[in-house]
């Protein structure tokens, strides 16, 4: 029950209302018996830098940050992490005591999803399809867990630009074309892009180029075509769920400092994906 009492966080986007965050956390608050909630609120660019001052000024426990924001609320931040820093963008703020301080959780978020199905990335080759605030997340995280980094993306400037803003942390190059041979020794390919979301998308990579050897990650949730091509093919398939579920955990944690369920946090969502 929502009473006097209880303690609000939330995300800030625009669009947000297709969110699934409100459903993972509040399940998550209700299994732990924790008096808290979790809302949505449209926050349009004009109006961020107000939105982030309501934080204090409601005593909002935390939010999540999610597009166009995940960048530019860095600047109304009293600190930022120093994954957010390296990352460049916030996608969780802990209001502590009306100190702001931000956090990135996708890199984490991808890792564990990754960890939970069994891949380890040390010294392997990794794909990295788009050069968005996703695919900086992702980089960060796989340099972290030793992994050698191959960026290719529609615009080559943004992939470049990825590049140096992490060479310090390891192996990293550019492509500039995908081509069949240089995929086929690919340990793990993921798809960064946002392509996948719409049924007429085209597919990131020509599935021609993948064999069974490979692994496939779509962060694109639920289901893409090319998920479903890459499983005929006999790849090992991962979507991008469980980096939702993941980088969730890790926000709760930041907000509650208690374990999250994470189980109860999958079972709902896919209970609430199944009946849509
Ligand atoms: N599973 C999760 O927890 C999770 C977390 C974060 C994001 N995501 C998903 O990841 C996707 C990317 O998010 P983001 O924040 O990185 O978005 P973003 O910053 O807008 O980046 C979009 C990327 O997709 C590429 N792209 C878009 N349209 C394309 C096209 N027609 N052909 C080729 N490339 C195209 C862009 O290439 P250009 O640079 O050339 O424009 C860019 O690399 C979204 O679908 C988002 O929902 C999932």
């Amino acid at each position: 029950m929502i009473t006097a009492k209880t303690k609000i966080t939330g995300i800030f986007g625009d669009p947000v209302e297709h969110s699934l965050s409100p459903i993972i956390h509040n399940e998550a608050f209700r299994h732990l018996n924790l008096d808290y909630c979790y809302l949505a609120f449209n926050v349009k660019r004009e109006k961020l830098r107000e939105a982030v001052e309501a934080i204090r000024a409601l005593q909002i426990v935390g939010v999540n940050i999610t597009l166009p924001h995940k960048e530019s609320v860095i600047n109304y931040l009293d600190e930022i992490s120093d994954e957010a820093n390296y990352i460049g963008a916030v996608n969780t703020i802990l209001n502590d005591k009306g100190y702001l301080r931000g956090f990135n959780t996708d890199a984490f978020g991808f890792i564990q999803s990754l960890k939970e199905e069994g891949v380890n990335l040390q010294q392997k080759d990794i794909l990295v399809l788009g050069a968005g605030g996703a695919a900086k997340a992702i980089v960060y995280g796989v340099l972290k867990e030793g992994g050698n980094v191959y960026i290719y993306n529609r615009t080559i400037s943004k992939a470049e630009e990825i590049k140096k803003r992490f060479s310090t942390l390891g192996t990293i190059e550019v492509l500039k074309n995908l081509d069949k041979s240089f995929v086929k020794k690919i340990y793990l390919v993921v798809n960064a892009t946002s392509l996948g979301l719409k049924e007429n998308d085209p597919m990131p990579i020509n599935p021609t180029f993948l064999n069974k050897d490979i692994i496939y990650c779509d962060i694109v949730y639920p289901n893409t075509k090319l998920m479903k091509e890459t499983k005929r093919i006999g790849c090992k398939v991962i979507g991008g769920l469980g980096m939702l579920i993941w980088q969730a955990a890790n926000a709760f944690e930041i907000w509650t400092k208690q374990k999250a369920p994470v189980e109860r946090m999958k079972k709902i969502l896919n209970k609430f994906l199944t009946k849509r």
